[in-house]
């Protein structure tokens, strides 16, 4: 039995997750979705799980664009955990219907609640979703996987975990395509402060190519996907966003290094 896990991670919180899951399957295959991403990917596994983050209560772009390209016609079993930091919406919903679009399923969806930090300030809209969800929290991953190993293992069926439902339908069919959109805005807000040392750190973890390294200069292009892996991960802690909410704060998972995020 084949097992492929297919993840997505711009802080580390999934690509934790996910080797927490493939350790536990023993013998899933971890691919990186920013490394494959220009690949047309046949995959003959007889499983298949994806992890990432939820973004503005849906999936990140990048990850929405890798499920179009890929093919499931041969796999049998189709699972997913998506990280959040709390507030997971319809997430595993939209991936379900984007599966069920390619005559596939989601059999088993589950989200997990990981410490996050967000650089961008709350609008009251985003307030109201979290508020609308507070007694639906997802549990973190330490709580959740022997639950999700067994599920997984056995290729039971599990309905995707949406917490609230009007905070899903509010958060990921009503707001989720204009949240998108808003936040790409930000991507044009980054800039680099006098302790850059023209490592190129920012240039290698970027799951996009969104940024170049020109002489003396970084540069972000027009195709962020707005992960903060430049932020977070910066050595020097050079880089910092417009009117950033923490402007000290710098965070990413602590099991993950550079080195597994570098999408080279
Ligand atoms: C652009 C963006 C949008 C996000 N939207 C949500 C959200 O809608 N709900 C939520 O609970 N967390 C949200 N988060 C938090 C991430 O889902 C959470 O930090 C995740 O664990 C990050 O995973 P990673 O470390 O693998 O990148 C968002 C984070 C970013 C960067
Ligand atoms: S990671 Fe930081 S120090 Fe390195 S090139 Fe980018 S901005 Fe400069
Ligand atoms: S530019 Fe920074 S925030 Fe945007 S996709 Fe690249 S690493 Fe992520």
């Amino acid at each position: 039995m084949i097992t492929k896990i297919f993840y997505y991670s711009g802080t580390g919180n999934s690509l934790s997750v996910a080797r927490k899951i493939a350790v536990g399957l023993e013998t899933a295959e971890l691919v990186s979705i920013p490394k494959v991403i220009n690949e047309d990917i046949n995959t003959e596994a007889d499983a298949v799980g994806f992890v990432f983050p939820v973004y503005g209560w849906g999936l990140p772009q990048i990850v929405k664009d890798f499920i179009d390209r890929l093919s499931l016609s041969q796999v049998q079993y189709i699972f997913a955990v998506v990280t959040c930091a709390g507030t997971q919406g319809g997430t595993l919903i939209q991936l379900k219907k984007i599966l069920q679009s390619k005559k596939c399923d989601l059999h088993a969806g589950f989200s997990v609640k990981e410490n996050s930090y967000s650089p961008m300030k709350q609008v009251p809209i985003e307030k109201f979703v979290i508020w609308l969800n507070r007694k639906s929290r997802p549990l973190p991953i330490e709580d959740r996987l022997p639950e999700i190993l067994s599920t997984i293992k056995q290729r039971h069926l599990h309905e995707p975990e949406i917490g609230s439902s009007f905070a899903a339908w509010l958060g990921t069919t009503i707001l989720h395509d204009s949240v998108l959109q808003e936040l790409r805005k930000y991507g044009k807000d980054f800039y680099v402060d006098n302790k850059c040392n023209h490592c190129g750190t920012c240039v290698k973890v970027c799951p996009r190519k969104n940024i170049q390294k020109e002489n003396d200069s970084i540069i972000w292009k027009g195709n962020c996907e707005l992960c903060f892996a430049c932020l977070n991960w910066c050595p020097q802690k050079a880089i910092w966003l417009k009117d950033e909410l923490l402007p000290q704060r710098r965070s990413h998972h602590p099991e993950i290094k550079i080195s597994d995020i570098i999408n080279e």
